[in-house]
């Protein structure tokens, strides 16, 4: 393991923190911690790079417990999401700044900084100074000296939360190119998950100070472990149903009861998995109306307002939808779900 977070714990004198946190990251690794303001990721992030000291628990690198050390002795560097480049100092001195300290020969420097330019596609900004900088262009000399650094992991908080949209997309993009190249292990924070579904090898949702799940992006959309990471990762309708045995039932639907649950259950249910019949079919589906429909691109929202359960979302063809007028009659049946206890709707 190249980091392992073990059983770590903080809580501030205000009560809020984190706790019961245990992380492995395997070499090469991208991995995002994802969840709402204020659930804990900068938290761990601080810990992991030694600026904030945990009440228990323990940080290995490489093997190694660097739970003792301060910041410029962990083999960690950190992006922050304000830049924190010197304004006084050209971007070569900002980079250089860090390898001076330790006592790289000058020509190395020159180097080592021409090749991180590079790969964050800044060649030829060697004289300028951050003012003269876009705020892109600034978190991309940010990377380059944390590259530079040449650290065994690398830690990002929130490092494109200041740019606007197209650039965030971009940036990502360059930051994968970068990982792959440099085969560098990342710990990436965001509360944007597109952001973590785009990038991460694997991602660790946070809720509240603890973690709900930690999966790759495909699993965390497919098998939400939780009723939260259900809600927080893209779009989910949320339907009443009640297992009975082998199957549960919502309405005249049943689905399979594949968790073995009992009772009263909350069905999560993606609107892509939902199907709109422009007949009422009956006993095969549940009667709604049409609510509302919005063409998005390649596809189409509809909102259909259920007789029983409120109101459900579907994803569906465009072609299909010119069927659909507001105001229709029809039938909604549901292909898959992943269905929770109700008494976990916390
Ligand atoms: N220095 C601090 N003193 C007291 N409370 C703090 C401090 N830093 C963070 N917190 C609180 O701890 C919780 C987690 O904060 P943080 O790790 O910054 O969350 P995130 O990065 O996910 O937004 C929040 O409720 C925050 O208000
Ligand atoms: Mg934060």
């Amino acid at each position: 393991m190249q980091l392992s977070v073990r059983e770590l714990a903080k809580r501030y004198k205000t009560g809020d923190g984190v706790s019961g946190i245990n992380i492995d990251i395997k070499k090469g690794e991208l991995v995002t911690l994802l969840g709402p303001s204020g659930c804990g990721k900068t938290t761990v992030l601080r810990s992991i790079g030694g600026f904030l000291e945990p009440d228990s628990g323990d940080i290995l690198i490489e093997g190694k417990s660097v739970i003792q050390l301060p910041p410029e002795k962990r083999p960690t560097s950190m992006v922050f999401q304000s830049y924190n480049l010197w304004s006084h100092m050209s971007v070569y001195d900002n980079l250089a700044f860090g390898l001076k300290i330790r006592k790289m020969p000058k020509e190395e420097i020159r180097t080592a900084v021409e090749d991180a330019l590079k790969l964050v596609r800044l060649s030829g900004f060697e004289k300028k100074y951050p003012a003269e900088l876009s705020g892109g262009q600034q978190q991309r000399v940010a990377l380059a000296r944390s590259l530079l650094l040449n650290p065994a992991v690398l830690l990002l908080d929130e490092p494109f939360s200041a740019l606007d949209a197209k650039l965030r997309h971009e940036m990502r993009e360059e930051l994968r190119e970068i990982q792959m190249k440099t085969g560098l292990t990342m710990v990436f924070v965001t509360h944007d998950q597109e952001e973590a579904l785009s990038l991460s090898d694997r991602i660790i949702v946070m809720n509240h100070g603890r973690i709900e799940q930690i999966a790759h992006p495909q699993q965390i959309y497919d098998e939400p472990a939780s009723l939260y990471v259900a809600g927080f990762i893209g779009k989910m309708n949320f339907l009443k149903g009640v297992a009975e045995g082998e199957s549960i039932r919502i309405g005249h639907l049943r689905l399979p009861n594949e968790k073995g649950l009992n009772g009263q259950v909350t069905a999560a249910v993606r609107p892509e998995d939902v199907q709109v019949s422009s007949t009422t079919m009956g006993e095969g589906a549940l009667a709604g109306k049409v609510k509302q429909v919005m063409i998005l691109g390649h596809y189409a929202e509809v909102t259909v307002e259920l007789v029983e359960f409120g109101i459900i979302r579907a994803f569906l063809n465009k072609e299909f939808v010119e069927q659909l007028q507001v105001g229709k009659d029809v039938g909604v049946s549901i292909s898959k779900m992943t269905g929770f206890p109700v008494d976990e709707s916390n």
